[in-house]
């Protein structure tokens, strides 16, 4: 049997930070509204010369780094995204550009659940023989897409990219199931109009048209805590696990309160849970990698442990999955990689991101 182990791990977030004040200045809210209804305090926004690219680039770049691997190494790169710098081309193809190699590219959408969606496509594919070593790169800038005259909706995003290297192995390491879902009927109450090929022609037309995200916040709370809870819990089910040997759970960020109801699902206590919402806010689908590359560096995760992958966003979407940390039984590459495939992965959380 073969799997899929996480080699290395990658995260970059923008330099500018919009702090809860800052918002206060600029729509009627407050810091108290905002921390006791999300937890989150502050979150990273894109300048002029940040982009999705620059973001997945240098994550990417990290995760390689990690993995004593380089882009020439790599024979798949996935980025999910949803905020694409373009969308012809794909994301994938302009981070190819950018790090080099000849990787087959390609994107996935499936907003916020979209690195678990990538993550278990990429495993896939390794399992199957089909590819060796892939790049899973999840990157959103959907501050670009807030209307900042919004209090419901600009409290809550910022801006990042997380990323992973996967590579064959023999032994039980990396996605060891994925639970994967999508209700499309709910697509209402999380899009953006107007993105896509089909735009409407004027305004006039269509009066209630707006190109930023739209949101109905108490649909999608109700939606979140269900399905996080019950994703998560499908997941442990589905490995032969209890919740007693769940080492860690690294949750969507979205929402403090949608993370607390998921980990009492789980009856897991605080310190197994990776929350950094107050910090990045939602950053769509780099919020678990960005959490996992984390959790990883500040030495919470060790060879063998269970660590459960959860995530809902806009479709409505959800996935989860159970994830077996650590490199056993990969071939090293190289010298270099013998150094590198450890434990000690160094994630330089927080580092600016510069154009
Ligand atoms: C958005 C969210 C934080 C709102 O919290 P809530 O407790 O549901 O708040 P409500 O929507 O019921 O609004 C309560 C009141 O606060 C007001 N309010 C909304 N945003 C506010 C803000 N930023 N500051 C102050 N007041 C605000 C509302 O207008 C409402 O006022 P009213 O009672 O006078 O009408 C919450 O619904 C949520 O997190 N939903 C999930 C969103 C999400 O995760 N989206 C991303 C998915 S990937």
């Amino acid at each position: 049997m073969r799997y899929a182990a996480i080699t290395g791990l990658g995260m970059a977030v923008p330099e500018r930070i919009l702090t809860n004040a800052d918002l206060e200045r600029m729509v009627d809210t407050s810091d108290e509204w905002i921390v006791s209804r999300t937890g989150i305090r502050e979150r990273r926004v894109v300048g002029p010369n940040d982009s999705t690219t620059s973001l997945s680039v240098a994550a990417g770049r990290q995760a390689l780094e990690q993995a004593g691997l380089t882009a020439d190494d790599i024979d798949l790169i996935i980025v999910a995204t949803c905020t694409p710098d373009q969308f012809v081309v794909s994301e994938a193809c302009l981070v190819q550009a950018e790090l080099g190699g000849a990787a087959a590219a390609f994107d996935i959408g499936a907003a916020c659940s979209g690195f678990v969606y990538a993550l278990s496509v990429a495993t896939s594919f390794i399992q199957q023989g089909m590819h060796n070593r892939v790049l899973v790169i999840g990157a959103d800038t959907f501050t670009r897409f807030i209307d900042y005259t919004d209090r419901s909706t600009c409290i809550l995003f910022g801006d990042g990219a997380g990323a992973v290297v996967l590579e064959p192995t023999d032994e039980p390491r990396g996605l060891l199931n994925t639970v994967l879902g999508a209700n499309g009927t709910g697509n209402k109450h999380l899009y953006a109009p107007g993105w896509g090929a089909v735009v409407p022609e004027s305004a006039e037309l269509f009066p209630e048209y707006r190109p930023y995200l739209q949101m109905n916040g108490q649909e999608v709370f109700r939606f979140a805590v269900r399905v996080m809870g019950d994703a998560a819990a499908e997941a442990v089910e589905r490995s032969g696990l209890t919740f007693a040997d769940v080492d860690m759970l690294v949750p969507h960020q979205a929402n403090a309160r949608i993370i607390d109801a998921a980990a009492r699902r789980l009856d897991l206590p605080r310190e197994k849970v990776w929350v950094n919402v107050d910090r990045y806010g939602n950053t769509s689908a780099a919020s678990v990698p960005i959490a996992l590359a984390e959790a990883a560096a500040a030495g919470h995760l060790d060879e063998g442990d269970n660590v459960v992958l959860v995530a809902f966003g806009a479709g409505l979407t959800w996935a989860a999955g159970m994830v077996r940390w650590g490199v056993a039984g990969v071939r090293r590459l190289s010298p270099h990689r013998a150094d590198a495939a450890t434990n000690d992965l160094v994630v330089a959380v927080g580092e600016p991101v510069h154009g």
